[in-house]
């Protein structure tokens, strides 16, 4: 067996495999997650692994392989991987970036209209038979227009919740390693360092990978500078924020309301938040569009196969590996 399928995936991904003649096993083969054990039982003589967001392919799993040559996420993320010791071991680690920046754009556009505007709240008041008529007063919420909008990362994704919201009349702010010219001219954005970003947004929205330096880059110390009216909005990873803290400012009313489409514990949620009527939770739904969902197969497999016939693949993330 050349390829180890950690879950089943869309079709493309075995046409494209079956084309190279490359022999793979999917398993699971019902749409669950593969446990550890059963990962480090099959990884065992494969030399190429498809692997999911929630595969956690660390050191044992990597020892385990001693065949492995590549590993290709379907995700953008590769949080989920341990890249040193991939690239100790000369195993290619790759990724499947751009396909989903729109539909992770559009989600958060979602996420950032249906908190400020109420909209899961209204639909469920409308469902349980409340609406009882016009009322100037019924489930009020916040505007959009004028207000100070953070973003919080200025990659594929960032960017592309920057070209969507500049259409809404809104103040550019932004956070990001350095300063981007051409993205301040081009969304007329203002760069701020991240204390003075998170005392002057409305809104936040959140778009950093996963790495050392952003676990808990929103934390108990700078959560402090939070507007009361402050929204924040979270696509990218769980463990950027720190979830326990954030319940806590919910459940306090010391900012206005959250979205999460990810969690810090995944697919646990922290106690109460759940409870919170100033939240919405979607379950990591990002990317979770039929176009989507089939082009990261495609460009998976694609990667798989590059990698397996010695060519560099497209999506290669630890280039280092090219040196070992
Ligand atoms: C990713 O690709 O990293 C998203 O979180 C899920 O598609």
């Amino acid at each position: 067996m050349d390829v180890l399928i950690t879950r089943p995936l869309p079709g493309i991904a075995y046409e494209l495999l079956d084309q190279q003649n490359i022999s793979y096993q999917v398993f699971p083969q019902e749409d669950r997650m593969i446990t550890k054990p059963e990962l480090l039982s099959r990884c065992k003589s494969v030399k190429g692994i498809i692997s999911l967001l929630t595969d956690r392919i660390d050191q044992e799993v990597i020892q385990a392989a001693p065949n492995l040559t590549v590993i290709a996420n379907y995700a953008v993320g590769f949080d989920n991987i341990d890249i040193a010791c991939a690239t100790d071991h000369r195993i290619m680690v790759t990724n499947t970036p751009g396909v989903l920046t729109d539909a992770t754009a559009d989600l958060t556009m979602a996420l950032i209209l249906s908190l400020i505007r109420r909209i899961t709240r209204a639909d469920k008041f409308t469902r349980e038979g409340r609406f009882q008529g016009w009322s100037p007063t019924l489930l009020i919420g916040g505007d959009l227009t004028g207000k100070n909008f953070g973003l919080i990362g200025t990659g594929r994704i960032g960017q592309a919740v920057a070209q969507r919201i500049s259409g809404f009349n809104v103040n550019l702010i932004y956070n990001s390693p350095s300063g981007k010219p051409d993205f301040e001219e081009q969304y007329n954005a203002v760069f701020l360092d991240l204390p003075e970003l998170l005392r002057q947004a409305d809104i936040i929205s959140i778009h950093v990978p996963l790495t050392d330096k952003t676990h808990h880059l929103l934390n108990k110390n700078n959560m402090k500078l939070l507007k009361p009216n402050c929204y924040i909005i979270n696509t990218s990873r769980g463990p950027v924020i720190d979830e326990v803290e954030l319940v806590k400012l919910l459940k306090q009313n010391r900012i206005a309301g959250a979205a999460l489409d990810v969690f810090e514990n995944e697919p646990k949620l922290t106690p109460g938040l759940a409870d919170l009527e100033n939240v919405i939770l979607t379950p990591h739904i990002g990317s979770a569009s039929e176009y989507t969902r089939n082009k990261m197969a495609e460009i998976a497999a694609t990667n798989i196969i590059q990698a397996l016939s010695g060519k560099i693949p497209d999506n290669l993330i630890n280039r280092e590996v090219l040196e070992k």
